[in-house]
């Protein structure tokens, strides 16, 4: 079905996550603002839950960037979607590692133990255009790195996909085909930070195999999971997703370039 089929594989579909407490905001860090304002709340299946939506754009460019990087092996928390009581519309939900120190500590220190995941993820956001990782968008979990056994270090994990043009259906395909490589690359602090990765072309190949069909079957499945009767641009992030991929290098080499 796919050139790398091993190493690419669905792993079923959204899980639907009941909320048992909350939702409430979720507190920032003095002086910083969310863009999206998110919420926390508790659950049945994932504990606590980052909660984010109900806009349709978030929440599609969310559920399936985070089913994407799963499948391309990129470590994300555990996800899925859930209803508000008394709200409209299903939200999309991470499960709350957690992301005591940012990633700058862990990094800076040396105690990473799968540094590979923030090359991999900037590459990932170039193919789903991604422009708006920072520094609070890698998180940590010193229990799950404990657990799996992982030797030394803390493993990090990927969040916040949700400006990722090619799967949010905004601006439309020719300003997102335009827009170079480089527009992708992290800001600021996580900008300077990630200058130590080299392009990660073991992984660009991952992306090159994708297979067309696998891509449509991938957001078709999440349309179906977020029971819409459709998603104004399928078509749109298909067919760039598609492309993206075949022109992953080129693409990727202007961030690495910037
Ligand atoms: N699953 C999670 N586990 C732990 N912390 C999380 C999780 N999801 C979100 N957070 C925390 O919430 C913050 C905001 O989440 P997120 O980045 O997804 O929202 P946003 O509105 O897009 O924020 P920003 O404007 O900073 O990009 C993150 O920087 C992180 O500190
Ligand atoms: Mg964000």
């Amino acid at each position: 079905m796919f050139g790398a089929p091993a190493r690419f594989e669905k792993e079923g579909n959204l899980e639907r996550v009941t909320l048992v407490e909350g939702p409430r905001p979720l507190v920032s860090p003095p002086g910083k603002v969310y863009s999206t304002s998110p919420r926390e709340a508790l659950s049945s299946e994932l504990g606590d839950v980052v909660l984010k939506g109900p806009d349709l754009g978030i929440v599609f460019a969310e559920a399936s960037a985070f089913q994407f990087a799963r499948e391309l092996g990129i470590a994300t928390p555990d996800f899925g979607v859930c209803e508000v009581p008394g709200e409209e519309g299903l939200f999309f939900c991470s499960k709350k590692l957690r992301g005591r120190y940012p990633v700058d500590h862990w990094v800076g220190n040396g105690l990473v133990s799968n540094p590979e995941v923030i090359p991999e993820t900037i590459a990932f956001d170039v193919w789903v255009a991604n422009w708006d990782r920072n520094i609070g968008n890698f998180v940590e979990d010193a229990e799950e790195a404990r657990g799996e056994g992982e030797g030394e270090g803390t493993k990090i994990f990927a969040i916040d996909f949700e400006k990722a043009a090619v799967l949010r259906g905004e601006p439309d395909r020719f300003t997102i085909n335009g827009w170079p490589g480089s527009k992708f690359w992290p800001l600021e602090d996580l900008g300077r930070l990630c200058r130590q990765y080299a392009l990660p072309r073991g992984f660009l190949e991952k992306i090159k195999a994708i297979d067309p069909q696998h891509i449509a079957g991938v957001l078709e499945q999440i349309q179906l999971d977020l029971d819409l009767a459709a998603v104004p641009w399928m078509q749109t992030s298909i067919d760039l997703l598609t492309s993206r991929a075949q022109g992953i290098e080129k693409l990727a080499t202007e961030a690495w370039d910037e």
